[in-house]
This record gives C-alpha cells, structure tokens and sequence, in this order.
C-alpha cells in the first residue's frame, strides 16, 4: 500500500487534502489522472445500470434532504459507532473492535492489546454530519450531509416511475457523494468521511424479492470482473443474522482481497431491504408509496433490491489489483506497471518523437490533435524513450506510440503495448481504427 499511495501522489493519480495546512484526516483529491480513473469507473458503472437497460432509470438528487428523512430511515437513531476512550494513553476507539485497534502509545504492540489502557464506558457517537440551514444555529434548522445516497432514491420512488411511466420491476441508479464521520477511517481511500457511492433500488412485487436478489447478486459480481479484478481477488461473504442491518432481510457483501493486513474486504453490498424503507417513509411523511399494478388490479408497497458500490473502493481496488513490479527481458533495470484494465486507463495512447528534429515533434502533434477527441492522449518529447514508456507503464497507459525516422516518410508509426510489449508498425491513417478496436470491453 505504502508504494501505491506514493506512485499515486507523484503521478497526479491522488493527494492528501489541504495537504499545505497539514491535510485534512482521512479526506482525500483526486489529481489529473485520478479523476479520470474514477470517471471511468463510474461510467463503467452508469452504461451497466442506466444506458443499457430500459428497466433502470437514473437520477441525481440533492445531499441535503429534509431532516425527516434520516428519523423514517432510522439513521438518527441508529447510525451510531459504540465508542470508547482510553484515560491513559488518549486514544479512541471503537468498543466493538477493540481487537484491531493498537494502542497509540504502543504502536510497537499487536493491536487489540490494551492491557495498560483505562477504558472509559462505550458511548454511542452517530456518524452523521451536521449542519444548519439558512442563518440560525438552533436546533430547528439542522440538516444532515447524507450518509448514502439511497434515501434520495426512496423518495423519489414515485416521481420516476410516474414521470417514467415504468412498471415493477423497475430500478433507480444514482452516483454521489456521501458523508460518514467515521471514528477509525484509514487505508487510504479505503474508508474515508467523504465519499461517493454507486447505489440501484431495483422495486420488485413482494414474494419475487429472493429471485431478484440472487440475480443481482450474479450481475454484480460479473461487472467487477468485467472491470479486470482478479477472479482469485474476490469472493461473496453473507451476512449472518448479527451481521444484518436493521433494514434488511438477506445481505451478501462483494469482497475484494486488498492483500497485507486488510485482507479481504467489502466493496459492495447487495441486499434484500424489503419494504423497510418505503414503509417507514410512509409513515413520516403520511403519503401513499404504493405501487398500482393495472393488469392484476392490486396495490402493494414494493420490495427492494439494493447494489451499494463505494467508487472510491472500487478505484482503490482496481489500483491495488493492477500495481505489479517486474523485470524486463534484456534490461537491468525493471519496471512498475498499473496494468489497468483498457477502459479504465486514464491515458489510452503516449505519443511520442523519438528525437527532437526532422519535423518528428510537428508530426507526432498533428497525430496527437487527431486522436484526442476521441482518447485521451499524453505527449512526451523528454528523455530517452526508454525512459518515456517506463513513465506510462508506470500510469497503466495501454499503447505509447513512436514517431520515428521511417515515419515522416511513410506515414507510419510504431505501437508498442504495454503488457505484450509487442510494436506494431500501424499507418497513420489507420491509428484511429487500430486503437479503437483494441480498447473495446
Ligand atoms: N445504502 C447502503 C449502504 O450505504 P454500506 O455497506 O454502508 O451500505 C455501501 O455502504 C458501500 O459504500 C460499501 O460497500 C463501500 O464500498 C462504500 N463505503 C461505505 N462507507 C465508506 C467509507 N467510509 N469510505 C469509503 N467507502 C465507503
């Protein structure tokens, strides 16, 4: 991990936030090529969810919500950590993983050793964020930023199957932010206070729930690996009945082995909420949240499926599934590479003159300003070439091509590719084609 936050600083990829004053805990920046990466994730995401099914419709509703939302979803109530602090060493921690944490003045020791610790009684500390809206500070206007994205989706249940004119089965996807002031953050981008979530409510007629649910589960579990992430790298655990969240009837997590000491963990949940969520909203609001069926003449309140992907998880664990160090055949030294999956790569194509003369840097350009519309492209002219596709393979960059001697004369050019290290001597005319072809799936 320590490499992987290290490349991701000095490549553009992620920075600490407000990093001149300190930074900011647990609060992180994607730079140049980290944006990228997590766009594509997510529009990965959103053409699986939205653009390739008519029976999902997508939606982007507003971080803060009436305060009454988050009393019907039970978060005010129980959106709490249990939580303990030591008298002696000052730390933190949470009652119920005491066994993971390391005590601060002993960071030498096994964490979950506090024999020297004075705990306090645990209290309950709710992760919520809060704020005030408008100009008075009392208890009237607080709001909260929310802690996931699904209860904009439960409220806008029947604006967009009635705008939509769909039918259950139907679902809602959304991409956003969410806020969790958690007590033991860290990992990197792994568990963070601001975040964003992919999350789909997929409405079901009751009794069809455990149908749904196991489709879902399959669907999801092919798009991580359609993004490239190891088969060996995950594996689906269930939530047992301690595990369950109060909302739901049947939980199974999407875990991801992020090797060293996280091992495998969650990065998407798929559960069956049932009718937790529209009830309780009924309740609060006292509006109807039913569903009619016109063809079996029958009203119910809808079960729900729900997938709920973190994308900064996500793009953590395309990271750390595609960091790799080797040696390269003929060369003493060896070479880090991201083999991102193709889709996701932040830069598709390097162009690149193999010197600084003979019109090669004016060719390579006009090639550059052909293609990047259509990828996004790097132009690199320093250092040897060597040295120049080290730099790429280093960002996962899948082709770096070479104008060279040949090239000004014949009109072609050489593509290399990054995991093959095969060269190509591809037309000019033909480049747009040839890379298009190859960064499909
Ligand atoms: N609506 C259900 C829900 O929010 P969750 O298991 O609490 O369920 C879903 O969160 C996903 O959101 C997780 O699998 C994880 O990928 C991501 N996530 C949750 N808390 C996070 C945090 N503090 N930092 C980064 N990602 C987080």
């Amino acid at each position: 991990m320590d490499k992987l936050v290290s490349l991701c600083k000095r490549r553009g990829f992620i920075f600490q936030s407000s990093e001149i004053y300190g930074g900011t805990g647990s609060v992180w920046d994607y730079g140049p090529l980290g944006v990228e990466l997590k766009k594509n994730i997510k529009d990965r995401w959103w053409n699986a969810m939205v653009r390739s099914r008519d029976d999902i419709e997508g939606l982007d509703a507003a971080i803060l919500m009436h305060p009454r939302t988050w009393e019907a979803s039970g978060h005010v109530a129980g959106f709490v950590d249990p939580l303990v602090d030591c008298k002696t060493c000052k730390g933190r921690f949470r009652a119920d993983k005491l066994e993971d944490a390391r005590c601060p003045q002993k960071p030498s020791k096994q964490p979950g050793q506090h024999d020297a610790c004075q705990l306090t009684e645990a209290r309950n500390f709710n992760l919520m964020f809060k704020t005030y809206m408008g100009a008075l500070e009392e208890s009237a206007s607080i709001v909260y930023l929310r802690p996931e994205t699904a209860q904009g989706i439960f409220v806008n249940f029947l604006n967009v199957q009635q705008s939509m004119r769909q039918k259950v089965p139907f679902g809602i996807a959304q991409i956003g932010k969410a806020f969790r002031n958690e007590i033991t953050p860290g990992n990197f981008i792994f568990r963070t206070r601001e975040f964003e979530q992919m999350e789909m409510q997929f409405f079901v007629e009751p009794g069809t729930d455990m149908e749904w649910f196991e489709q879902w589960k399959q669907l999801r579990m092919e798009w991580h690996l359609a993004l490239g992430l190891s088969p060996e790298r995950l594996k689906f655990h269930q939530h047992g009945a301690g595990e369950l969240a109060h909302y739901a009837r049947a939980a199974f997590d999407v875990t991801f082995d992020f090797g060293g000491t996280l091992g495998f963990q969650e990065i998407e949940g798929v559960h069956n909420r049932g009718d937790f969520d529209l009830t309780q909203h009924q309740q609060y609001s006292s509006k109807k949240l039913e569903y009619y069926d016109q063809l079996n003449n029958k009203r119910y309140v809808p079960y729900v499926i729900e997938t709920s992907v973190g994308a900064d998880r996500v793009t953590l664990a395309a990271l750390v599934n595609a960091y790799r160090e080797e040696s390269v055949e003929g060369e003493d030294e060896g070479r880090v590479v991201l083999g991102l999956h193709r889709s996701i790569a932040p830069i598709k194509a390097a162009i690149f003159p193999l010197t600084k003369k003979d019109g090669q840097p004016e060719m390579a350009k006009n090639i550059m300003n052909d293609l990047r519309m259509a990828f996004p492209m790097d132009y690199d002219e320093s250092g040897s070439i060597g040295k120049r596709y080290r730099r790429q393979d280093e960002v996962g960059t899948p082709f770096c091509i070479t104008v060279d001697g040949q090239s000004t004369t014949d009109q072609t050019v050489t593509v290399r590719d990054r995991d093959t290290l095969a060269q190509d001597r591809v037309d000019v005319s033909q480049l747009k084609g040839y890379l298009a072809a190859k960064l499909v799936g």
